[in-house]
């Protein structure tokens, strides 16, 4: 069953300007339950764009987003807001953490406005950190870390309001050969354990982790056969 559909999605920058810039066309794509898919494409191709949409981040856009068989073009803002909290986890490009706070700090950010109690979100945020192995450094300043734990703490704070569905934006995009295996491997072992996993990448290798492949060129996208 998919829960990620797009149809006919288009998406324009600066629109009707001398400016614009076509960066998603006619995009058809469906995602099921339990799948890992890598959107494969060189740097300006529209992953980003492509992932910001699924992600709920960009309401930009025209055509139909279905999520869970809901239409999200149909959703006020604040119905948006909610669907991404509750169900999508978001590792942005370049980790986008806070490096001058404490990994503890930035892993509980997306439990900031829920109610929960500080003694569970600290609870809850150690959890996350033990299973990715990096519970020793929760009270670290993010800017003291390597890359590859940096890119840890990113994954820990995509998985703290235990989404369904994680998407990640070219995670071993900074990262050596070894550490961008171990991340690979990390995002696999969630996938095992039941997330969907949607990977953006300029990296085919990549692929071979997936059970899905697209091909996205200047914003036009194609299914590969694995
Ligand atoms: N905010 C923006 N304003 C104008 N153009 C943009 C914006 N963001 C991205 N683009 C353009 O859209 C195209 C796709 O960008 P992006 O989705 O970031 O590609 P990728 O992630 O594959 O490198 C590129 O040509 C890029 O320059
Ligand atoms: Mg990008």
């Amino acid at each position: 069953m998919s829960i990620l559909k797009l149809c006919q999605v288009n998406r324009t920058y600066n629109e009707n300007k001398s400016s614009e810039v076509r960066a998603l066309r006619d995009i058809n794509m469906e995602i099921d339950k339990g799948e890992m898919v890598a959107i494969l494409g060189p740097s300006g191709s529209g992953k980003s764009t492509l992932l910001h949409i699924l992600g709920c981040i960009d309401a930009d856009y025209h055509g139909t987003y279905l999520l869970y068989d809901e239409n999200m073009t149909m959703k006020s803002d604040k119905e948006i807001a909610n669907i991404r909290n509750k169900k999508l986890g978001f590792v942005l490009q370049e980790y986008g953490l806070l490096l001058d706070k404490t990994v503890l700090e930035n892993v509980s950010i997306p439990l900031w406005f829920s109610d929960c109690k500080i003694r569970y979100i600290k609870n809850k945020c150690l959890v996350i950190l033990k299973i990715l192995g990096i519970q020793d450094y929760y009270n670290k300043k993010v800017n003291e870390l390597s890359g590859g734990q940096k890119q840890r703490v990113a994954i820990a704070r995509a998985l703290v309001n235990d989404p369904d569905i994680i998407l990640a934006d070219e995670p071993t995009g900074a990262l050596d050969q070894t550490t961008s295996e171990e991340i690979m491997e990390e995002l696999r072992k969630l996938n095992q354990a039941g997330k969907t996993i949607i990977i953006v990448t300029h990296d085919p290798r990549i692929s071979e982790v997936c059970t899905k492949t697209f091909h996205i060129v200047d914003g036009t996208i194609r299914l590969i056969p694995n």
